[in-house]
């Protein structure tokens, strides 16, 4: 809910996610986008692995028009520049980080993509309500888990420090409060 609220808000024309699984939130900003009427928006998704299924399934969705799949480590230089090369001159760019939840890696993917956040748009780090969890509350039915310290809100916290170009949104996280991103919707107040 509270991503929707910030696209239909910020109407950004490109957001840019990495962490891809499965699609589902891809298709979901995708028709966001297509319901919003921006026929030129597009959905990039980032991520080290699409299997092929997975792949298949989004590349024959009805909202695939809006969507744009890079496969590679989020941070590569290579995939840096092919997301790079994707943004349009002008665009309003909105990113969300979604992949590897490790600090190191958020961290990494704050200093990478939130240069490429424009204006009024918003910054998104998802699972930071992993930093509120102590280990004994941390889930532990996961491939692979982070506990306080090495999470998102970690990174995100760092990245605050790092650049003054984004505030927390203290209205959009006041609603996050019960959710896995509190803290994590941070707006780009700056060009
Ligand atoms: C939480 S899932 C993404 C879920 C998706 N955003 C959604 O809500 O439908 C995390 C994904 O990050 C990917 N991933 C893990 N490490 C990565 C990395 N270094 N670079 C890019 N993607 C990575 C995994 O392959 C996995 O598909």
């Amino acid at each position: 809910m509270a991503t929707q609220e910030v696209i239909w808000n910020t109407k950004p024309d490109i957001i840019i996610e990495t962490g891809v699984a499965r699609g589902g939130s891809m298709i979901f900003m995708a028709s966001l986008l297509a319901a919003m009427g921006n026929d030129k928006a597009k959905v990039i998704g980032v991520d080290i692995d699409i299997r092929a299924h997975n792949r298949d399934s989004i590349e024959n969705h009805p909202m695939s028009k809006y969507i744009t799949l890079i496969e590679g480590g989020s941070v590569d230089d290579d995939v840096m520049e092919k997301v790079k090369a994707e943004i349009p001159a002008g665009a309003r760019v909105m990113v969300i980080l979604d992949s590897d939840h490790s600090r190191d890696h958020v961290l990494a993917e704050c200093r990478a993509y939130g240069p490429l956040v424009t204006e009024g748009c918003y910054l998104v780090v998802a699972d930071t309500v992993v930093g509120h969890l102590t280990e004994e509350t941390a889930l532990k039915k996961r491939s692979k888990l982070w506990f306080q310290g090495n999470e998102p809100l970690a990174a995100v916290t760092q990245y605050l420090t790092e650049t003054d170009r984004f505030t927390v949104d203290p209205v959009i996280n006041g609603k996050l409060v019960m959710s896995s991103s509190p803290g994590g919707y941070c707006v780009c107040t700056k060009a």
